[in-house]
């Protein structure tokens, strides 16, 4: 009788095999395979009735041949089987794959030399190191072939994807989260919607001192190129955040409105009060903004 491994080896062996290689071939991102596609736990579960439908025809098999033995022949089957599963595979294995010649056979691998009592044997490299070294060979003419040959996706190609896939998940996010902007982050709004908001935040706190053309009074002409305290998305937000100079009049919104109100009124004055000519224009004050890309 061959000696094989039990049932239960074989069947988780096996089953681990599929698993694993379904995992890596089934498309699932970062999620194993099964969270993601539900269906492969039944593909999974079909696989394991068939491994166990398997081992039970096997084993019937093996039951019908059993009785077809002479009764010395059932009586050696039963002796052997019972001792099947010892790692004699495992201890062969290794045996094969170091390939040592055993001490008492080195007298026919002893080289002729001798130094000074000094002898060397003519071993055979180790077949674990040999049969290594094949595989780097057909994994480097895969290798060639999907990279050098078929174009396959290389580690800057890859990187580039992640990151063009990256900034597309921070745009969605930062449409669902406009809240999270600072002036850091800030960029200029330009949808109707926003804009429509940013007046009536304008329209609210900031006529008093800036006039609703944006001319100023209290606090200085916006529609001009020339800024105080710096020109730009970033910036204006950043006055509006924190306030203009001490004792100016120019508070820190951030008490009052939420970042993207901030960000809303911000882009209006940018978007529509910069660059019209309003009716009782503010001397223009600090200096002309140039946008240093
Ligand atoms: C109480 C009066 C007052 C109110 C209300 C006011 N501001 Fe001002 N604002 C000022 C003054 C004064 C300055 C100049 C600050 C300085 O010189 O440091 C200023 C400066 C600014 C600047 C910078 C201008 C530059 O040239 O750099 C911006 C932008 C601005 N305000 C936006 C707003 C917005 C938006 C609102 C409403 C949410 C608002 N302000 C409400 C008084 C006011």
């Amino acid at each position: 009788m061959k000696n094989h491994s039990p049932w239960w080896i074989r069947i988780p062996l096996v089953f681990f095999l599929i698993f694993g290689l379904m995992e890596y071939f089934v498309d699932s991102g970062d999620k194993p395979a099964f969270i993601e596609h539900p269906i492969t736990l039944i593909f999974m579960g079909v696989v394991l009735f068939l491994l166990v439908g398997i081992e039970l025809i096997i084993k019937s098999v093996e039951n019908v041949m059993f009785q077809t033995l002479s009764p010395e022949a059932q009586e050696r089957y039963l002796e052997t089987s019972s001792k099947q599963w010892e790692w004699k595979w495992a201890k062969k294995l290794r045996e094969d794959m170091i390939g040592e010649k055993a001490v008492a056979e080195e007298g026919e691998i002893i080289l002729d030399h001798n130094y000074d009592g000094i002898r060397e044997l003519d071993n055979d490299l180790p077949p674990w190191w040999v049969y290594l070294f094949y595989a780097s060979i057909v994994f480097a003419v895969v290798y060639l072939a999907r990279y050098h040959v078929f174009n396959g996706e290389n580690q800057d190609m890859e990187y580039e994807r992640a990151v063009a896939e990256a900034q597309l998940e921070i745009e969605n996010y930062k449409k669902t989260a406009k809240g999270l902007v600072d002036a850091n982050t800030v960029e200029l709004l330009t949808d109707a919607s926003d804009i429509k908001a940013g007046e009536a935040l304008y329209t609210a706190n900031c006529v008093a001192c800036h006039m609703a053309d944006g001319g100023g009074g209290i606090g200085p002409n916006l529609t001009d190129e020339y800024w105080i305290l710096g020109g730009g998305i970033k910036n204006v937000f950043h006055t509006i955040s924190e306030g203009g100079r001490a004792g100016k009049g120019m508070v820190a919104w951030k008490q009052i409105l939420k970042p993207a109100e901030m960000a809303q009124v911000a882009s209006y004055i940018l978007e529509e009060l910069e660059g019209t000519t309003p009716a009782n224009p503010k001397d223009a004050e600090g200096e002309v903004w140039v946008e240093s890309k």
